[in-house]
């Protein structure tokens, strides 16, 4: 991406209205139009919000230098940056000798043995549901999936119990994503306005903070623990001998309880959304999970023979995929595609339309966990297919969350069959995440 001084011109792009630019498409439905703009424009769209430039990436090539090679060009994205009103400055949000810091730290409870020893947790956490669940009961399967991660997650990082909490956390989060707008993240003055919306925003977020403070404070009272991330963190010391104090570590605790959780939730609500409107896949799943497990709870040992369940979860992440865009901004003048980027310049990079390239993918918007068969994964291009992200701001959490995929849907499919109701409609909404509009909602069959 060395700067040319023979080009000048922007990538083509959708007509940018007089002040707002595209403000008004993207705040509306951004899947729709980003989509749209990507199939009319190509691989390098160009547009502004307000007087901000966006180059949307959708060719891997440009979004391996984005994200891997030329990495340093770029720091994350202004709508990141308005994210700092929830996660404050945790592994999501922060930047440079800091998050490297906190990264080096987290780092060890993710590593790969460490990881095994979740499996326990996350088998038992989805059989004590699993005790609440009714033959012929209607239940929503994103409420169900979002309850049962939450738990997860702040059991195994943690060791905290938070069943009684998780109705909280689960609709605070609903009011803080329903309050979240592009536009918001952009300007996060817009934020601080006295409006109904930025009001339930805050009680949001004091609500989470609750829960999180709690939980902080209850380890600290107790003096020891277990050797989990809680006590690294609580224990960690900078070189001048300083710790982390509260709001750092609150911030931390924050973004790992809903980096956390909401993702890999969605992963698993839109398996059993896909699952349910294909009954030949559904039945090849379960021969697999009879063959390999007959009816026992699944370990970390079965992986490598549950394929099959792997491509599921990795197809239903190519069509749906949780983090449905990543975004960068340049710091430097730079070129991406022979087209000259400014500084301040804002770069999206959009799962959401690269998964479902006909470049790539055949038939790109069926659902066919076969084409994962034979390797397909190692011939993709490497940015074809990312639902974890990529280079240093990789997913720190893509081991833990495709074990937890796996085990949780090998678990719950042996006991229940899912089948939509008749008649809801099911809208995927680009919040943070991809989440369903109305959630899901689902008839149980117990097998
Ligand atoms: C299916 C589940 C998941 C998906 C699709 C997903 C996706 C992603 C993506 C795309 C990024 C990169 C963002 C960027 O480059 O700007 C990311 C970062 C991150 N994820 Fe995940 N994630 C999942 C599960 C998890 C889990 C289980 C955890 C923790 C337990 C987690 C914690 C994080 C954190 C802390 C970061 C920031 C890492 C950093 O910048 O150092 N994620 N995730």
């Amino acid at each position: 991406m060395a700067a040319s001084s023979t080009i000048l011109r922007n990538p083509p792009g959708p007509r940018n209205a007089f002040l707002l630019g595209n403000i008004k498409p993207i705040n509306d439905d951004p899947l729709r139009f980003t989509m749209q703009w990507a199939r009319t424009f190509g691989d390098i769209v160009y547009f502004r919000l307000l007087n901000v430039p966006v180059f949307l990436l959708s060719n891997p090539a440009e979004i391996e230098r984005v994200l891997i090679t030329e990495s340093r060009n770029f720091i994350k994205s202004r709508d990141y940056r308005g994210l700092r009103v929830i996660f404050g400055n945790g592994l999501l949000t922060s930047e440079g000798d800091f998050w490297m810091r906190q990264r080096r730290l987290a780092q060890p409870a993710f590593s790969h043995d460490r990881i095994q020893t979740y499996a326990g947790i996350m088998v038992s956490y989805a059989q004590r549901t699993l005790e609440q669940w009714r033959d012929g009961e209607t239940r929503d399967i994103h409420h169900d999936m979002m309850t049962l991660t939450l738990e997860i997650v702040a059991k195994a990082l943690f060791d905290a119990d938070v069943s009684d909490d998780a109705s909280l956390v689960r609709s605070s989060l609903n009011e803080l994503l329903q309050n979240v707008e592009v536009g918001k993240l952009f300007f996060p003055i817009l934020m601080k306005l006295p409006t109904l919306k930025n009001l339930r925003f805050r009680r949001a977020i004091s609500r989470l903070d609750k829960v999180i403070y709690s939980v902080i404070a209850q380890r600290r009272k107790s003096g020891s623990g277990p050797d989990d991330l809680l006590s690294r963190m609580l224990q960690a010391q900078d070189i001048d001998g300083s710790r982390m104090t509260d709001q750092q570590l609150r911030d931390e605790l924050i973004t790992l309880f809903l980096a956390g959780h909401e993702t890999t939730a969605l992963a698993l609500s839109w398996t059993w959304y896909l699952l349910a409107q294909h009954p030949e896949v559904e039945h090849k799943l379960h021969r697999e999970l009879d063959t390999v497990l007959a009816g026992r709870a699944p370990v970390p040992a079965d992986l490598f023979a549950l394929r099959y369940t792997q491509f599921v979860i990795n197809e239903s992440m190519r069509l749906y995929p949780p983090a449905w865009g990543i975004g960068r901004e340049a710091i430097r003048p730079c070129e991406i595609g022979g087209y000259p980027v400014p500084a301040g310049a804002q770069i999206w990079i959009s799962e959401w339309i690269t998964h479902r390239s006909s470049k790539y993918f055949s038939e790109p918007d069926q659902f066919r966990p076969e084409r994962w068969e034979n390797d397909f994964a190692k011939r993709l291009p490497r940015f074809a297919y990312f639902p974890f992200g990529g280079g240093p701001r990789l997913c720190i959490g893509q081991s833990f969350a495709l074990l937890e995929s796996v085990l949780l849907l090998a678990t719950i499919a042996q006991r229940f069959r899912l089948t939509l109701i008749p008649g809801q409609q099911i809208v995927p909404w680009a919040s943070l995440t991809l989440r369903p509009k109305n959630g899901i909602k689902v008839k149980l069959e117990r097998l």
